[in-house]
């Protein structure tokens, strides 16, 4: 583990991550710094990435969090502020944390911003021993009214429910939800509650998972033990008092943020057409009593929608993630990194190049691009954006603010004309050349060549699709 490497091994030999942590450890000037970041292999082959609170919850596309440390380590002191505006299950916010700086991390799914949350909260011994306490008399209610266990059956969706989510799971379940509701209502106990519900629903995660055919309780159980262990590293990690961290259940196309408050931006945005994030968390959040239906509606790149002409899902993709980087220049400090982790994705066989996209349009918005780096993803590590759209590369793309942006992220006329102008270049690519990212059976040259009209069509769309839907 990384936070373990400061000491040399025997014979002087030092590992790659041994450094990697001298090297990011090092005092440089931003210049310095900037050259160094060629120095580095981005693939991270076999580091450790699941080292402390990182392991509290799997999540989708989650990036490795030597990406976040490097920036943070090179290009913020203790004491500034580092923002991810979609930090998902918060890997930039924990080693802002870890390295003593202070953090927001901000992401419409509730999920993503309670496991954030606790993953970066340190627990007294007296809120686990109080909420060992409890779960010892849990057993109590596993006298279960099966009429509750039936409701709580018919309000799920069906798919995985009788093989996975059988009664004894249900009532399983519901016997350790109640727990937690019991602790909620005594008041006073805000962090180790939700501690407690993060430990639920990684233990749905895993039984959905495994197909099923784990003991729930037990399950919960060790959960809970392991959590406790890795925050308690983390405490001896950390200075006391600790770094302030910001969580906001919000939109980053509308973000919570004072304006030229923050130090560095880290974020990995989801992939057009990859996943829908909203789908995958159902169950969990189900279970915690979370409203998915507004995060289904704001969620971006989300691509159960335009069927028919799925190049609408890359205007409004596009429309997105241009409101989301005018937000992110309003917040950054001028001079500072603003930071895009993208893979490339695919649609109707063309490839996408998310963030050739992204450094074209920051140009509109008061931000240089500096530098791009290619990484391989570790495809055999689960939950990395390798498993999600046949993703296997993802690019790091290095912005600096030199301005404020001249437009706000409500303009939609002035969204519509930087979409236009990409469509149409990216219309003008494909006219040339089709099928860039044909993956096993080839389609016929008609079907290809239909991709033409289709980006027309969706060119035609633009200012109806780029609209926030309400
Ligand atoms: C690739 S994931 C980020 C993973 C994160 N880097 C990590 O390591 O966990 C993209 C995130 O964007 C979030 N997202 C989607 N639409 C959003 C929106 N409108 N505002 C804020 N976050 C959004 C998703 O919920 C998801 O957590």
């Amino acid at each position: 583990m990384l936070y373990e490497t400061k000491q040399t091994t025997l014979l002087g030999l030092r590992t790659p991550e041994q450094e990697y942590w001298e090297l990011i450890n090092g005092n440089y000037s931003f210049s310095e710094a900037l050259q160094l970041l060629d120095k580095i292999n981005w693939d991270f082959k076999d580091f450790t990435t699941q080292y402390l609170t990182h392991k509290f919850h799997s999540y989708p596309a989650r990036f490795i969090p030597q990406i976040p440390l490097t920036f943070i380590k090179l290009f913020t002191k203790e004491g500034e502020t580092v923002l991810d505006p979609m930090c998902g299950c918060g890997t930039t916010l924990v080693e802002a944390f870890l390295n003593n700086r202070n953090s927001i991390g901000n992401d419409f799914n509730p999920l993503a911003t309670l496991i954030s949350k606790v993953k970066v909260t340190l627990i007294p011994d007296a809120e686990f021993r109080y909420l060992k306490n409890k779960l010892r008399k849990m057993k109590r209610y596993l006298d279960l009214d099966y009429k509750r266990i039936d409701k709580r059956l018919s309000s799920l969706p069906n798919r995985k429910i009788s093989r996975i989510f059988n009664r004894v799971v249900i009532s399983k379940l519901e016997v350790i939800r109640e727990t937690l509701l019991e602790i909620k209502e005594e008041g006073g106990h805000d962090d180790i509650y939700d501690l407690g519900r993060v430990a639920l629903s990684a233990t749905i995660w895993s039984l959905v998972e495994n197909g099923g055919g784990l003991d729930v309780d037990d399950l919960f159980l060790k959960k809970i033990n392991s959590m406790e262990k890795e925050l308690k590293k983390m405490a001896k990690i950390v200075k006391n008092p600790p770094p302030k961290v910001k969580i906001i259940t919000g939109d980053a196309r509308k973000l919570e943020v004072e304006s030229n408050s923050v130090d560095l931006i880290v974020t990995s945005p989801p992939y057009v057409n990859a996943l829908d994030y909203y789908r995958v968390h159902m169950y969990n959040m189900l279970w915690l009593g979370m409203d998915f239906d507004l995060f289904r509606k704001h969620e971006i790149g989300a691509h159960s929608h335009f069927i028919y002409n799925r190049f609408r899902l890359l205007s409004e993709y596009l429309g997105d993630m241009l409101r989301a980087m005018i937000e992110m220049n309003r917040v950054l400090k001028n001079g500072k990194l603003c930071v895009i982790v993208v893979g490339n994705s695919s649609l109707e066989y063309e490839l996408i190049e998310s963030h050739k996209f992204f450094a074209e349009m920051s140009k509109f918005i008061g931000f240089k691009p500096i530098r791009t780096y290619f990484r391989n993803i570790d495809k055999t590590r689960k939950y990395t954006s390798a498993d999600i759209g046949k993703i296997d590369d993802e690019y790091i793309l290095i912005l600096q603010k030199i301005a404020d942006s001249d437009e706000t992220a409500d303009n939609d006329d002035f969204i519509a004309d930087v979409v236009t102008q990409q469509m149409t270049k990216f219309k003008k690519q494909i006219e040339k050349v089709q099928g860039t990212s044909i993956r096993g059976r080839r389609p016929t040259k008609e079907r290809l060549l239909k991709n033409i009209d289709k980006i027309e069509e969706a060119i035609q769309y633009i200012r109806e699709d780029i609209k926030i839907k309400r």
